[in-house]
């Protein structure tokens, strides 16, 4: 499974991009109203000189030809950079476009198996599925994962499904489990992947026992 970073945050961008497990970055508007962006173009420049990867970045616009416009302009800015496009039929008439002219989208905000399934139809190179959203209202996010990764093998689909909205290390077993292509995931949930409290008592452990030995 492919990891992402979902984070418009250069330093941990940055920072991830050295432990050698990151395959590519998402973004949205909310991320880089987070973050006091103002000029995304030389944003998302920064970022794809930190990540050799898919970079997804999401048009303002909400009707077709304002987002096949944007979409044109954010995939000039670098050839790793993707468009993200909010679920919607304008959002499909854009996928096609831009899908036409080798401009890869990520269709975001799918909270059914049927909008993935539209949304790859339509040329998506990439569904970002709503985890956590799902969760929040007392639905099954990692059901959704495990029903579209089905649905896409099913069908040979070439459309990568992206675990989204992930808000703890449980959600990405889940999504690893179901054979989903990529989760994208925030910085914080990363570092709790990391840790675990018996790798703290173990590495404590030696470290005392090396006093012992005079060694520390
Ligand atoms: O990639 C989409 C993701 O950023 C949404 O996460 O936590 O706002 O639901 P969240």
């Amino acid at each position: 499974m492919k990891i992402f970073i979902d984070t418009a945050n250069l330093d941990q961008i940055h920072e991830v991009s050295s432990w050698g497990i990151v395959d590519g970055v998402t973004t949205n508007p909310s991320l880089m109203a987070k973050e006091g962006v103002f000029d995304v173009v030389s944003h998302i420049w920064n970022i794809s000189r930190m990540i050799n990867g898919p970079i997804s970045v999401e048009v303002m616009p909400l009707d077709v030809k304002g987002m096949v416009m944007e979409g044109r302009k954010f995939a000039e800015i670098h050839k790793n950079v993707n468009i993200k496009l909010p679920m919607s039929t304008e959002a499909l008439k854009a996928t096609k476009i831009l899908s036409s002219e080798g401009i890869k989208v990520n269709v975001t905000l799918i909270f059914s198996v049927q909008q993935a399934l539209l949304a790859a139809k339509a040329g998506a190179a990439f569904v970002s599925l709503f985890v956590g959203r799902l969760d929040d209202i007392g639905s099954n996010g990692s059901e959704l994962i495990d029903q579209t990764t089905t649905v896409f093998s099913n069908y040979n689909f070439n459309t990568e499904i992206i675990a989204a909205s992930i808000r703890h290390p449980g959600h990405v077993l889940d999504a690893a489990l179901a054979g989903c292509d990529i989760a994208t995931i925030p910085y914080n949930v990363l570092k709790l992947m990391i840790s675990h409290p018996k790798t703290d008592d173990g590495i404590n452990k030696f470290i005392d026992d090396y006093k012992k030995l005079n060694l520390l």
